[in-house]
């Protein structure tokens, strides 16, 4: 393999020139007390750092950094830290969806506007991950992600509690009024209690796995609890790497390939991803130059069991459980020869070397692809009257009842609509009523909220019933679980389908069949829809109006129109 010289390296040209500029630069990097032996002949590893004092689940990054540093510097690198929108799931409104995008374009920005050679990117919490990696891709720079790790599982009165799983479970009971206020507070203390990223197979577990299996991680990596030594570790170890991958020049478009794509579509069905999922893993690949569409993710999904026992779609594990019985890395050695081995990861070694000696702790946790939780991959996507493009549902974790269903729709047109609908006892309700949410997607939410597990409505809670057939436009956290159809494409907002639904018309809602519809004759949606009248836009100024211009629909994954990529690599170059 043929090594970069310095003279190669991107920084060299900020710093080693004998003239007015490189001195600036020079001379403004002692001011900050560096001293030329940090820099000469060094590769500038910049390290995107998520940390705020909004984001819980990387609050243990202030520390972290320092242990990426020290990896840097072992190698021979010069560490720069550079901070980025932390995106926090827990605070951020309307959602965080909103921002993936500007997350990713401030990484991009960040990395080709300084003197950067390679990168360690620091991610976790649900949108971090893709964002990163998406702006990443687009440089084409080297870089290493390294995963914020799950937090330590919930505790309550002896109780193992899952990240926002057993929230929205147990917040139906107190709705049913089987909980009582004291028991929820001591549920909201005990449900988080260390740094990490929630701890269920959400989007953030999901969203790791996918970049490991990519190969975008150091083997093993996402697994690893956030509170566990090994952590710190595996952070060195992300900084030693990234200096060696700008020396080898491993850049992304040498790991991303379809093959490597489909093994992080095949990981992603073994965990029982998160629906989240599927819109980063098309935004991401897209970035790449690989045209992933829904039915790539359909056609790996029939085929593909969920191995993971983890909830929400496993019955009783956590990530931590799932670290302990073998991690990532065990799944992977279960799934055999469904996974490419022409992959590699940033080790420049193959994504499967040394699966043969992992060892399974567990067999409950990490079943067997003769013994899986559900049979085909957690997600399915629909097509049909109701949306044409595309939407998704997740029968691993609804009841199977609903597998095969038609019903009555009762429509909302917001979420304020939705609340009252739910809470007035006496709304014409049966278990068999299909409840749609519209005007949630990317540009109705705006930004695509995650309002799609549509919370039970009190009527049918009180008969005792957990599950019923919800319908929309919006996303539902990786958590959520029920039978609930999302990402409804073209969203209603811009006039799809879903925009002509009226209370009473009958769904059809056939997963196996993969079919979506409305039992509406085409005549009368002809009328409807020349009755149709836009709703007015969301924004007149800001980030929200570009948002409003550019974003694409979920099928597509909601990335710019703008940011797209037609090719691998489109490093642009600073003029001077
Ligand atoms: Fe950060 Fe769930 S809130 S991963
Ligand atoms: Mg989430």
């Amino acid at each position: 393999m043929t090594r970069k010289t310095y003279d190669q390296l991107r920084s060299s040209r900020w710093f080693a020139p004998d003239d007015q500029r490189s001195s600036g630069h020079r001379s403004r990097t002692l001011q900050m007390g560096y001293d030329p032996a940090d820099w000469e002949g060094k590769p500038v590893i910049a390290i995107i750092n998520t940390w705020s004092d909004a984001q819980p689940c990387h609050a243990h990054f202030k520390d972290r950094v320092e242990w990426v540093k020290r990896g840097i510097l072992q190698a021979g690198g010069f560490p720069v830290e550079l901070p980025a929108m932390s995106l926090s799931e827990s605070w951020v409104k309307p959602t965080t969806m909103l921002y993936r995008n500007m997350l990713a374009m401030e990484t991009e920005e960040l990395l080709r506007s300084h003197p950067i050679d390679g990168a360690v990117l620091m991610g976790g919490c649900d949108k971090t991950t893709p964002a990163l990696v998406m702006g990443a891709i687009s440089v084409g720079l080297p870089f290493v992600f390294l995963p914020a790790g799950p937090m330590l599982r919930g505790n309550y009165a002896g109780k193992y509690l899952g990240s926002g799983t057993d929230m929205f479970k147990y917040w139906d009971e107190r709705r049913a009024g089987t909980i009582t206020k004291e028991e929820w507070m001591g549920m909201e203390a005990g449900i988080a209690r260390s740094y990490g990223h929630c701890m269920t197979m959400g989007t953030a577990s999901t969203m790791t796995a996918i970049a490991e299996a990519m190969g975008l991680s150091l083997p093993g990596s996402s697994s690893i609890p956030a509170a566990d030594a090994n952590h710190q570790r595996m952070s060195t170890q992300c900084g030693r790497r990234a200096v060696e991958m700008v020396w080898e020049d491993l850049t992304p478009e040498k790991i991303i390939t379809p093959a490597a794509v489909e093994n992080a579509v095949t990981v992603a069905m073994a965990t029982g991803c998160s629906t989240n999922a599927i819109i980063h893993l098309i935004a991401m690949a897209r970035r790449a130059g690989i045209q992933l569409e829904l039915d790539d993710l359909d056609r790996i999904g029939r085929t593909t069991p969920v191995l993971a026992n983890i909830r929400p779609s496993g019955t009783q594990y956590l990530m931590e459980d799932f670290f302990y019985a073998g991690g990532l890395r065990a799944l992977m050695k279960q799934l055999g020869d469904k996974l490419d081995a022409s992959a590699i990861t940033v080790t420049g070694r193959p994504l499967v070397e040394g699966l043969e000696d992992v060892k399974i702790y567990n067999e409950d946790v990490i079943r067997p692809l003769s013994n899986p939780v559900y049979h085909e991959g957690s997600l399915a996507v629909l097509k049909g009257n109701l949306c044409p493009d595309g939407a998704v549902i997740k029968p691993a974790a609804c009841d199977p009842k609903f597998h095969r269903h038609v019903g009555p729709a009762l429509v909302a047109d917001s979420y304020p609509e939705l609340k009252k609908i739910i809470d007035d006892p006496d709304y014409p309700m049966t278990p068999d009523t299909v409840l749609v949410l519209r005007n949630a997607g990317p540009q109705g939410g705006p930004g695509m909220p995650e309002w799609g597990m549509i919370p039970m409505p009190k009527a049918l809670l009180k008969l005792g019933l957990r599950d019923m057939v919800r319908l929309s436009d919006a996303r539902m956290s990786g958590t959520s679980f029920g039978a609930c159809v999302l990402h409804v494409a073209p969203e209603s907002y811009v006039g799809g389908p879903l925009a002509l639904l009226k209370t009473g018309d009958m769904v059809e809602l056939d997963i196996p069949a993969r079919r979506l519809d409305m039992l509406v004759s085409e005549e009368e949606l002809a009328t409807r829809r020349a009755a149709w009248v836009a709703p007015p836009p969301r924004y007149g100024r800001g980030y929200g109006l570009m948002f409003s211009k550019h974003i694409e629909q979920a099928d597509k994954g909601c990335d710019f129109d703008f940011l797209r990529t037609e090719y691998g690599r489109p490093v642009d170059e600073p003029v001077i």
